[in-house]
């Protein structure tokens, strides 16, 4: 039986996206993305898009509140099994994950900093479907639109360099510790994100089948 619930852990722009897109196809798993649901709530402009879209510009966190809010209940929705992409992201956020469900599988997907930079600022998402690419690797040109959808790609708010450092640093300060927490409880796997989406992919699809 395959891990069917499970966490992907890992610095902005590791690649927990882009495997997550995948994984829950192959395992047809719900795909719960905070930053994805967050980005959603910005574009409607809801009272928690609102609340958010400050802590986002910023590349600091959104309460946990809020988030906790937010994924609780879509996380007990989830009857065949979750993949949970960017949640949780502190100590209080795991806490309250370990309240209200057991996990299967912890993937931490590291990546260093100067990598994080160089894939950060050449990435760009799909506004209609969310489908994710790199100018230095598959897309063809700065004008390309979506290979899925034919959709406009655009460049992520946050994926200025100014913002990108800073994500990087609250990621070492206030999520990286969930590394030590989920390894105490004998549930971490790490991932090398360095290399090629398909060779991070079998890995993880390794980990969840054993
Ligand atoms: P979120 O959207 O979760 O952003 P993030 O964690 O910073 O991660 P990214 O989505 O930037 O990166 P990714 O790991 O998904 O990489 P991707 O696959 O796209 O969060 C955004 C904001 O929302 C936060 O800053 C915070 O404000 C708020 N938030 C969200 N969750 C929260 C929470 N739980 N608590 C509080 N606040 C929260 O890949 C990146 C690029 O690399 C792409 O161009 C891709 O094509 C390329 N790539 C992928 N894999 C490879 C590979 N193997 N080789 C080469 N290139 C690759
Ligand atoms: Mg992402
Ligand atoms: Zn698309």
């Amino acid at each position: 039986m395959p891990g069917r619930r499970v966490v992907f852990l890992g610095p902005p722009g590791a690649g927990k996206g882009t495997q997550a897109k995948r994984v829950v196809e192959r395992l047809g798993l719900l795909h719960l993305s905070t930053g994805d649901l967050l980005r959603d709530e910005v574009a409607r402009k809801t009272t928690l898009g609102e609340k958010a879209k400050g802590y986002m510009d910023r590349g600091e966190l959104v309460p946990d509140r809020l988030i906790i809010d937010m994924i609780s209940g879509r996380i007990g929705q989830a009857k065949k099994g979750f993949l949970l992409d960017g949640f949780p992201r502190t100590v209080a956020q795991a806490e309250a994950l370990a309240s209200s469900t057991d996990l299967d599988a912890v993937v931490s997907i590291d990546l260093a900093r100067e990598e994080v930079v160089r894939r950060l600022t050449s990435r760009r998402v799909c506004r209609a479907c969310g489908a994710i690419y790199n100018l230095t690797f598959n897309l063809s040109s700065e004008t390309a639109r979506c290979d899925a959808c034919g959709g406009e790609l655009y460049q992520r708010e946050d994926d200025r360099p100014a913002v990108i450092e800073n994500r990087y640093d609250v990621y070492e300060k206030s999520t990286a510790p969930l590394i030590a927490f989920y390894r105490q409880r004998g549930l971490l796997h790490s991932v090398n994100g360095e290399l090629g989406s398909d060779k991070v992919f079998a890995e993880i699809m390794r980990i969840l089948a054993a």
